[in-house]
């Protein structure tokens, strides 16, 4: 029998949901809406949906490696060039590299709980020790994760906005974190939500890499874009982080079809608009209907709300909300968090909660 590592057991897999076809077909329901996974309810830009079909008669051919057009695009769009650009097979695999790439067996990376799962996951798994900071006021402690920083660090990891809270760190905060943080530790700043920002005190990251700053910016198609089937996101930062994380990442990482729906989407301004007003629109309803209701929840920059409760019933919550064909995500025992959806899924949202009063 092959031996498994010891810190390969010891990583407690990543459990995908089932099917939503599954689900339906197990519990006997149908339409169900989800609003478990922070995708976009409108769905990819059509200006994507139609490079899609034109793709199709490529693909016997490989993709190409370098991502050239949508290279050049997106440095044409951000004005940075396109050797601080390197895309990935989602901002999962942006992660994935920069770990690989810079940390060794006993470093440590920094991070705050709760945020993205991944990010401890993939720490694990290159024999890394992650350091976990509890949030602030649902916020990233930003000067306690500085705090921790010791000769080990390698890597500090600020989601902004956060998952699964919504929150983000202001300008000034982030500046104070970027000053004090020595020279040699990378700081990841994840903006997978960033398009729908709405605060005006939201950090311009992109300043510090200009700068010359050890950061490594991560953005996504997965999330406003509507393309997370497709697995596409990006990572920038200094040319030689990308020239290095470049050299460890498969040749063909990004697929034919993600990148001509990637550039379509980058293109697609009324798509972009249309979908940060649903969310706006959304996340006014949904504010209403949960205080009517007597739930708290933390106000969002992001397209999903975080909502605590008094009583260790979020996976009764979930399952209840389950049986009416609502998907939501819990969030340990006491929280769970909702993807805010199209009008008429939220409405089936607060509904199917208008039941669940006695449980929260
Ligand atoms: C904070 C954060 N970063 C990154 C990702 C991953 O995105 P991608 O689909 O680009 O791998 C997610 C997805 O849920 C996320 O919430």
């Amino acid at each position: 029998m092959i031996k498994i590592p010891e810190h390969i057991l010891a990583i407690n897999p990543y459990v995908p949901g089932k099917p939503i076809e599954e689900l339906e077909r197990e519990l006997g329901i149908s339409s169900s809406v989800k609003l478990a996974s922070n995708e976009n309810p409108a769905g990819a830009s059509p200006l994507a949906l139609k490079e899609l079909r034109r793709g199709l008669s490529d693909l016997h051919r490989y993709p190409d490696g370098s991502c050239y057009y949508l290279g050049k695009a997106l440095s044409n769009h951000l004005q940075i060039s396109p050797e601080n650009i390197l895309f990935g097979n989602g901002s999962n695999e942006i992660i994935e590299l920069a770990i690989r790439t810079i940390m060794r067996p006993g470093d440590t990376a920094i991070m705050a709980h709760p945020s993205f799962v991944v990010y401890s996951l993939i720490v694990q798994a290159a024999q890394g020790r992650s350091i976990l900071v509890p949030l602030k006021e649902q916020k990233h402690d930003l000067e306690t994760m500085a705090s921790r920083v010791t000769k080990k660090t390698r890597i500090i990891f600020i989601a902004n906005p956060n998952n699964p809270t919504g929150t983000i760190n202001t300008k000034k905060e982030l500046a104070a974190l970027i000053q004090r943080i020595p020279k040699g530790v990378l700081v990841v700043i994840d903006e997978a939500y960033c398009e729908y920002v709405m605060s005006p005190d939201y950090a311009d990251s992109m300043k510090y890499l200009r700068q010359g700053k050890d950061i490594l910016i991560l953005r996504t198609f997965s999330k406003i874009y509507g393309l997370a089937g497709l697995r596409i996101g990006y990572g920038m930062g200094s040319r030689s982080l990308i020239g290095a994380m470049n050299r460890i990442r498969q040749p063909f990482n990004v697929n034919t079809l993600s990148q001509k729906a990637a550039l379509a989407a980058l293109s697609d301004e009324k798509h972009l608009k249309r979908s940060i007003k649903i969310n706006e629109r959304g996340k006014k309803f949904l504010y209403r209907e949960l205080e009517k209701i007597g739930l708290d929840f933390v106000p969002t920059e992001a397209n999903f709300i975080f909502v605590p409760l008094k009583k260790n019933s979020a996976q009764k919550v979930y399952t209840s909300l389950l049986q009416k064909g609502v998907i939501v995500r819990p969030m340990g025992p006491k929280a769970f968090r909702l993807t805010i959806g199209l009008p008429g899924e939220n409405k089936r949202l607060i509904e199917a909660l208008k039941h669940e009063r006695h449980r929260f």
